[in-house]
């Protein structure tokens, strides 16, 4: 680092000075001032031959404010700063708000800082930014905010400063890679993977994970009691103890029995039907018990409850406003499927929906109005690591609002109905600001970069168009917008993850891509540790289900439609078919079939990978070592499991084996001892 000595002369005089303290508190002067002083006030580093300009405005505490910009540069699209922060109280939140190139001030045009080092014995501390914004650009930086959130305080210093770039150029957005294969069609080593070909001992994946699944609902574990999910086979009951997943989530809990709904529904031998029933009831009734616990901190929204089904109350990322609508759409599923097998409405009104006459019973009702009321407020993302405003959220709050509203109908509660649907229609209208034009991708929060998320990219986004699609067009598998976002995510992770470098099994056929859940992830599934994300099961299963449903959207259009924005998603999942943007083509030509079978190539190339890092024993942890590709952090992933069978169904339905899932199905349940 090379500073200019013109920078060390001036400093020194002009640091101390009475002047300086009027620049600071005077934001009117600070402008003409900082032209006047510009080269007491930058020093300069040398990268690749440019330089690097920083703007210096103070390098010692302020005596008369809590809060105050130290220094800045913005070079090669990534602005740091420094600034000083007032120790007054533990909990801080430090943010810097700027205008973008466009000179809007959004949602997403502010910086957080993190904790530095301590000052002065700790009475003040030096709080410090790094953060890559080269797509949208900093003209402006409008003022520093530091909430003080135990004792309510805010603090803010007006800036009003112009930035230049300066230095190493901003990035442009990199094209994406070229494809490694080129898969094609369906194989016999994922089919036999997947079988259960109506014999229950025929030994598969799709077997085991279906058992595994069912021993983690209504666990024998000791105090747990009927409804609940543990999430793993991980926790002090278990051999593994480490990480504890000895909770019951709301999330993976609603997922989990949205399995057995889709069971429920398929199943034809009488008595397995009625096992599912069972279980589905006891898990709306243990719902409802959630809603009423006097211990709820952040209301419904609460994230997780102990396996007697009280809450948890310990320092944890709340509220995680998904968990109350994927609860309503799976219980919503179930109750659906049980009137239409001729079920008495009456039982459905008292031990699922209508939470106003039957609160400790039926907890449909109050979830879907608890999301009508509250999807516009932030909440932590379905990871537990960051309050925003979340894709995945609002996708699964938008089909619990699009589905609630035609089942409030349904139970003969018209104002309901209207409520669900007006806070639908509200909400869809919000969903085109998750599209950044620039990156080629939905956000997966529309906010400020947090946790160093930088990249925007994160699979919640493919889940939630799994989980949060409601079958009216509007953010379908198919959707351009998605099919660009699920290329860069996917293939983001090729320069993460060292195995991604491994693109075929033993036998020469290829790899899907190992998918974890951000490129930036650091936890290693029992704690947090530099590059320590892994590639995650569920999350590769969610690529494979994506494909195969985008194929069957497909199937069912009859058509395929290229758009300048999607074409990069074909470029790589279906190189050979030669699709060009502008056009559409229909499902007797060559190209269609062709770009078809790409799909289903590469959606058994990605379950083919989930099977590759599978160990012999066939059970799933939560991730896979990113290096050696072994089984890593909680065992026996009740979400993993259920991850293959949702994976396992969209395939049988773009195959066209429609009696799978019955087959599945029609396994029953050995009750848990
Ligand atoms: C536990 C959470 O469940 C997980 O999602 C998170 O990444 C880690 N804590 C680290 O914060
Ligand atoms: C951590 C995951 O990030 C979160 O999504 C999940 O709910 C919990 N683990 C429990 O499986």
């Amino acid at each position: 680092m090379a500073m200019g000595h013109c920078f060390s002369l001036l400093t020194a005089r002009y640091l101390p000075s009475p002047l300086h303290e009027a620049f600071i508190s005077s934001t009117a002067d600070m402008k003409s001032f900082l032209k006047v002083a510009l080269c007491g006030l930058t020093y300069f580093t040398s990268a690749l031959g440019q330089s690097c300009q920083t703007t210096t405005l103070r390098s010692t505490v302020p005596s008369d404010s809590n809060v105050a910009l130290g220094s800045y540069s913005y070079c090669g699209g990534t602005f740091k700063a420094t600034a000083y922060i007032a120790n007054v109280n533990y909990n801080k939140v430090v943010t810097l708000y700027y205008t973008n190139r466009q000179n809007e001030s959004t949602p997403l045009s502010s910086l957080t800082f993190g904790y530095s080092s301590s000052i002065d014995d700790g009475s003040w501390e030096l709080w410090t930014t790094s953060t890559p914004v080269y797509i949208d650009g900093i003209t402006e930086l409008l003022n520093l905010t530091y909430r003080a959130t135990d004792i309510g305080e805010t603090y803010v210093q007006q800036l009003g400063l112009p930035v230049d770039a300066t230095g190493a150029p901003e990035p442009t957005l990199a094209a994406p890679p070229a494809p490694y294969a080129s898969p094609q069609g369906f194989s016999d080593d994922i089919t036999d993977w997947l079988a259960v070909k109506g014999n229950p001992n025929v030994d598969s994946e799709a077997k085991l994970a279906f058992q595994r699944m069912f021993l983690n609902i209504n666990p024998a574990v000791e105090g747990a009691v009927d409804g609940v999910v543990v999430a793993a086979r991980s926790g002090p009951s278990y051999e593994q103890k480490d990480p504890d997943y000895e909770y019951t989530w709301v999330r993976d809990a609603s997922l989990t029995m949205d399995v057995v709904a889709t069971l429920y529904s398929a199943a034809t031998k009488r008595k397995v039907k009625q096992q599912y029933e069972e279980i589905l009831f006891e898990y709306a009734g243990a719902r409802a018990t959630e809603q009423n616990d006097p211990d709820l901190i952040t209301g419904l929204g609460e994230p997780k409850f102990y396996l007697n089904n009280t809450a948890f109350t310990g320092p944890w990322g709340r509220p995680q406003n998904d968990g109350p609508a994927t609860s309503a759409i799976t219980l919503m599923e179930f109750a659906n499927s049980y009137l239409e097998d001729g079920g008495d409405v009456n039982i459905i009104q008292e031990r699922v929906y209508d939470s106003a006459t039957y609160p400790s019973e039926a907890p449909v009702m109050k979830d879907l109005l608890f999301v009508a009321s509250n999807w516009s407020s932030p909440s932590f993302d379905l990871w537990e690591e960051e309050e925003s405003d979340h894709f995945y959220t609002r996708m699964v709050q938008r089909r619990a609002l699009v589905m609630g509203s035609d089942f409030a109908t349904k139970m003969g509660d018209p104002s309901t109905s209207a409520i669900l649907s007006s806070a639908a229609d509200a909400l869809t209208d919000t969903l085109s600001q998750f599209w950044d034009p620039n990156r080629e991708i939905l956000l997966y929060e529309y906010g400020p970069v947090l946790k160093g998320k930088s990249s925007y990219l994160d699979i919640a986004v493919v889940l939630g168009v799994n989980h949060g699609y409601a079958g009216d067009g509007v953010y379908s598998y198919t959707n351009d917008e998605v099919l660009s976002s699920a290329l860069r995510i996917s293939t983001s992770f090729l320069d993460v993850y060292p195995i991604a470098s491994t693109h075929t099994d033993s036998s020469g056929q290829v790899l899907g891509i190992p998918v974890g859940r951000y490129p930036e992830d650091v936890y290693n599934g029992t704690g947090t540790e530099e590059n320590g994300g892994n590639p995650w099961y569920l999350c590769t299963a969610a690529m494979a289900q994506y494909l195969y449903s985008a194929s069957n959207e497909y199937n069912d259009a009859g058509s395929i439609t290229v758009t300048d924005v999607s074409k990069s998603f074909f470029d790589y999942f279906a190189p050979n078919a030669g699709l060009q943007a502008g056009q559409t083509y229909r499902s007797r030509s060559k190209e269609y079939r062709q770009a078809i079978d790409s799909l289903h190539g590469w959606g058994d190339a990605f379950m083919r990978t989930v099977k590759y890092y599978t160990p012999e024993d066939g059970h799933l942890a939560e991730e896979y070592n990113r290096d050696t590709g072994a089984p890593q952090g909680a065992g026996d992933l009740t979400w993993s499991y259920a991850s293959v069978l949702t994976a396992a169904f969209a395939r049988a339905e773009a195959i066209g084996r429609k009696p799978y899932v019955k087959h599945v199905a029609n396994m029953g349940v050995e009750p848990n001892t």
